[in-house]
């Protein structure tokens, strides 16, 4: 099939990449030129584990393209997937300038005697279909050429190859027979192993993804909350948390705490769904809470480093481990460490920090006011004290010898929970974590 995906971030890489991987003809379409030439000159632009492999070899066969020119990547696609931004405007409902710009484009570009399936990737408030329907026809667009259809995309970064490749279902949400049988032929490479194609009405596959992402945001925070109550009891989350998800109908998957979710999708994704429930009259109770508990578990640790330094974190040097909102991503949108480097340096700690993958990016957001480092452990030379905010699977089993002699005092502070209690007593750390006892040694 000739597919074009408008939009070649995160989620329109990932898609036109393994749209690609199983035979289709695509052409990934991007404003952003420099981005454009990277990748047709054989660069990929994200990090993302097995993409580039793929993205590579598809490139060579020539069955992935990219251009800046929207005509050029619709001409000859039956169907076109619209991956584009929808950030959060001022007011926190979906920002829908980029999709609505692109369907008036395309009004003006698909002609008669066409029939082009258009078909919504990006995370979109309930109506946007019908919006973008409009938008089209507003603009020069011809009845019959088109069906709109809502495909909400599911992956998670970090994994976005695996779960694009094999998803735990496909969400599919039109009207129309023919829209249905395209996209049925389309995606059945992708569900071979029968994880099932829903097919629903426009509204309802809008809704289900901020159902989705606003239900593992609400599970996550309620961990949170849990572990807030752990710290006040005496309880330790780690056990809690083994005892509830080992009950099928709460599930293992989503209990880990931590200093809060961040990234691209939750935060708007909950913002935008209590948004839209306002605007129809509906007071969403759980999502409020959900946004402010998750604001106040980004700086969770700060309280507890500050009384580590008596207050005064003037002169401190802190080593930050993990900048990425979660491990095997570049993605630093809305990360928790941003808000932690934000507080250290306002206390006047100066912050030495290490990640992985994305480094370059902070460094792009936040020039010189910290340093960035080669490795973990350069990040902790002279320091006065470990933080962690990303779970890197290379923090899991570091050499404490080697954190023990480079660090000026042996105090971590870990918003991810990676280290075992007693361990950390033994080797003589000061250990703060998240719900679980506090190992005092000062
Ligand atoms: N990132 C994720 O994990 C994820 C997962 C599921 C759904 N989503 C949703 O998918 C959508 C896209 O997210 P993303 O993370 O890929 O965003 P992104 O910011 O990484 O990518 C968007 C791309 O669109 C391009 N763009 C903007 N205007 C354009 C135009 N007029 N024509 C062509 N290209 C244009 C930008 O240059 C950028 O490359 C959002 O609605 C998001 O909520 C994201």
């Amino acid at each position: 099939m000739k597919i074009a995906v408008i939009g070649t971030g995160y989620v329109g890489l990932v898609t036109g990449t393994c749209f690609a991987e199983t035979g289709n003809d695509v052409i990934c379409v991007d404003i952003d030129q420099s981005k454009v030439e990277k990748l047709s000159s054989g660069h990929i632009t994200i990090y993302e584990p097995g993409l580039e492999k793929i993205f590579l070899k598809n490139q060579k066969d020539k069955r992935l393209s990219f251009t800046t020119s929207l005509s050029e990547g619709i001409k000859d696609a039956q169907v076109i997937f619209l991956a584009l931004p929808t950030p959060p405007g001022e007011d926190g409902s979906a920002d829908l300038k980029y999709i609505l710009g692109v369907a008036k484009e395309l009004g003006t570009l698909i002609k008669k005697g066409d029939y082009k399936v258009i078909i919504d990737k990006s995370t979109v408030p309930v109506g946007t279909a019908e919006k973008v329907r409009k938008a089209l026809m507003d603009n020069g667009g011809i009845e019959g050429t088109v069906d709109i259809v809502s495909n909400p995309e599911f992956l998670r970064e970090g994994v976005a190859v695996e779960d694009f490749m094999k998803p735990d279902r496909v969400v599919i949400g039109t009207s129309s027979e023919k829209a249905k049988i395209i996209l049925s032929e389309l995606y059945a490479p992708f569900v071979r192993q029968g994880n099932p194609i829903i097919f629903m009405d426009e509204k309802s596959a809008e809704l289900t993804k901020y159902a989705a992402n606003s239900f593992l945001a609400m599970k996550i925070t309620f961990m949170n909350e849990i572990a807030q109550l752990c710290e006040l009891l005496g309880a330790d989350v780690d056990m809690v948390r083994r005892g509830i998800g080992s009950d099928d109908r709460i599930g293992k998957r989503f209990l880990f705490p931590g200093i809060g979710y961040g990234g691209s999708c939750f935060p708007k994704d909950v913002q935008a769904l209590a948004k839209s429930s306002t605007e129809v009259g509906y007071d969403f109770k759980i999502l409020a809470a959900v946004m402010d508990v998750n604001e106040k578990q980004k700086l969770h640790l700060i309280p507890s480093i500050k009384a580590y330094f008596n207050n005064e974190l003037r002169g401190k040097k802190i080593a930050l481990w993990g900048l990425a909102f979660k491990p095997n991503t570049d993605d630093i949108r809305e990360a928790p460490a941003l808000y932690l480097i934000e507080a250290l340096l306002a206390a006047g700690a100066t912050v030495a920090a290490f990640d992985p993958e994305a480094m370059q990016n902070v460094k792009q957001l936040v020039g010189e006011t910290i340093s960035f480092v080669e490795n973990q452990y350069e990040a902790l030379q002279d320091a006065d004290a470990l933080v962690i905010a990303t779970e890197w699977s290379e923090f899991r089993t570091p050499n404490f010898d080697r954190i023990s002699s480079l660090l000026k005092n042996k105090a971590i502070f870990d918003g991810r929970n990676l280290f075992d209690l007693n361990k950390m007593g033994d080797l003589g750390y000061h250990y703060v974590s998240i719900g679980r006892k506090v190992i005092a040694n000062k």
